[in-house]
């Protein structure tokens, strides 16, 4: 059995959050990665889930007088709810508390340990519960955590270690002959930096705390959140339990996740997987932070109180909601948040340049055809020309969608709509239409609009689904958008309120 099936994950999320901005931005990419690469007509398993281990979740269910599971259960509720309003395709949501994780969970980990990868060592040092990390006096300088500034646990305690020094050499290697693993560039260079340092035994067990997987060998251990969290990646898919399936899917082809846990993803996973003999994932892609007022957008920011995601939905609709986080930032680099910005790419981007293009060629299909989309008749070069750029676009999207280049693929679709909107307005259909001569041509040219918008309904489906299939629907065509739709000649179009209505205000 051999991997046939693109594979995508977002980190699993700590349950105990409240989902903002930040978790929704790495999902929505995620969701729009998946929905392409079905698009195109590959095999794809997308996965989400939640973090639902851990001293911090312990701490949030004594606090309420709940048990850890009670807890854990009540909070889940919001994830869920947020994908779904989202249009989130996830084709599996992993939990950690699930029996399906933690049994593999246990044989991964005896696996390691057979290895001889593991040891019992002691540790003194300091610990960040909120950000379930051990920390160098370095990092928590002043005994204060530098991402929670919060004051940081001191442990004295016997942990298992695993040998992650011995594996310094192998990942330089595995990084010399892959230069895609760890991307964007600045990520990969980052992290080689961090293993040219020479790499240190990490632990990977807790012993005070219950709440979390049990150490196999060892009960009165358990295992550290975050070396348990890493292997849902693979738990989900059958590893351990299915190997006819895990063989199909793994390796992932690509780990989201923001760039605060890419030591986690490039170089502890990588060599943890090394040492059980497993397969590495293909990229690990660390993508920049949404910031607001210059801030990032986290749970303890001011900046989260003002600004949900899914107030963010009731005042634009998802598919804008989606549009934005796509489009609007560049996926590897940091970038600010603001409603004002987000309106104002609303108007221009959606209500006026595709809302326009969708609204008008539709009418005028209605208004000069009797709603049936006419014959292309005699292309001319303008045809020609607008026919070909909706043409090139699909394959040079694709090409930078593979580079996780989102907001650019999404960016050449649009060079399509405004050539397109452009053409209309020198081609000025709505005159030729007064003199019954000039009809073939004018049907030419609402042909060709309409084709282009075929295509751009079809590309830019992944990002605003709903939208995209009720444009594709008022184009006279069913099922769900596709590349490889028919002609459109014939086709009875529907006409319709404006997709994206202005902004009130
Ligand atoms: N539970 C761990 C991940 C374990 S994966 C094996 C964790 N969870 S988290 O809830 O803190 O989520 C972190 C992730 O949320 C980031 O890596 C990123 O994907 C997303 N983001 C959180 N805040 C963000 C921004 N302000 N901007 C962009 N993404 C952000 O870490």
């Amino acid at each position: 059995m051999t991997k046939d099936t693109w594979y995508v994950t977002t980190p699993i999320y700590y349950v105990n959050d409240v989902p903002h901005l930040g978790h929704a931005y790495t999902t929505v990419a995620c969701d729009f990665l998946a929905r392409w690469h079905r698009l195109h007509g590959r095999r794809v398993h997308f996965l989400t889930g939640t973090d639902e281990h851990g001293a911090k979740n312990a701490k949030a269910a004594e606090e309420r007088g709940l048990t850890p599971r009670e807890w854990v259960d009540q909070v889940v509720v919001h994830w869920k709810q947020l994908w779904e309003r989202l249009e989130i395709s996830h084709d599996d949501y992993i939990r950690t508390t699930e029996p399906r994780h933690i049994g593999p969970v246990g044989r991964f980990m005896t696996a390691l340990h057979e290895t001889g990868d593991v040891y019992l060592g002691s540790y003194e040092g300091l610990y960040c519960v909120r950000c379930e990390e051990f920390k160098t006096d370095t990092e928590a300088e002043g005994g204060v955590c530098p991402i929670h500034k919060t004051p940081v646990e001191t442990l004295a305690e016997d942990n298992y270690f695993f040998r992650l020094s011995a594996y310094t050499d192998r990942l330089l290697d595995h990084y010399e002959s892959n230069p895609g693993f760890a991307q964007p560039e600045r990520t990969r260079n980052e992290v080689l930096g961090r293993i040219r340092q020479g790499l240190r035994d990490i632990p990977i067990s807790r012993p005070t705390l219950k709440w979390g997987i049990p150490v196999p060998w060892d009960d009165k251990h358990v295992i550290y959140v975050w070396i348990e969290a890493l292997q849902n990646y693979i738990t989900a898919i059958g590893y351990g339990t299915d190997d006819e399936r895990f063989k199909r899917i793994w390796p992932a082809d690509v780990h989201m996740m923001g760039k605060e846990i890419i030591w986690h993803h490039a170089i502890v996973w990588p060599a943890m997987l090394m040492s059980v003999g497993l397969p590495l994932p293909k990229t690990v892609f660390a993508h920049g932070w949404l910031l607001a007022g210059g801030e990032k957008i986290a749970k303890s920011g001011r900046s989260i109180a003002q600004i949900s995601p899914l107030e963010l939905i009731d005042q634009f609709g998802v598919d804008a909601y989606r549009y934005h986080f796509l489009r609007a930032t560049s996926f590897g680099d940091d970038s600010n948040f603001s409603i004002e910005d987000m309106g104002a790419r609303y108007t221009a981007d959606l209500a006026n340049d595709l809302g326009n293009l969708a609204s008008r060629t539709v009418a005028m299909v209605d208004r000069y055809f009797g709603g049936v989309v006419p014959e292309p008749g005699e292309v001319q070069p303008p045809e020609q020309d607008l026919l070909d750029r909706a043409g090139a676009a699909g394959p040079s999207a694709d090409a930078l969608v593979g580079q996780y280049r989102i907001n650019e693929a999404i960016g050449s679709v649009w060079e399509v709509i405004r050539h397109a909107n452009r053409y209309l307005v020198e081609r000025e259909p709505w005159k030729l239409a007064r003199d019954e001569s000039s009809l073939p041509l004018v049907g030419s040219v609402l042909n060709t609009a309409a084709e282009s918008l075929k295509t751009v309904a079809a590309l830019l489906c992944p990002a605003m689904p709903g939208a995209m299939s009720e444009l594709w629907s008022r184009l006279g065509l069913e099922g769900p958008p596709r590349l490889d739709a028919p002609p459109l000649a014939g086709a009875r179009v529907r006409p319709g309120d404006p997709l994206f209505p202005r902004l009130e205000g």
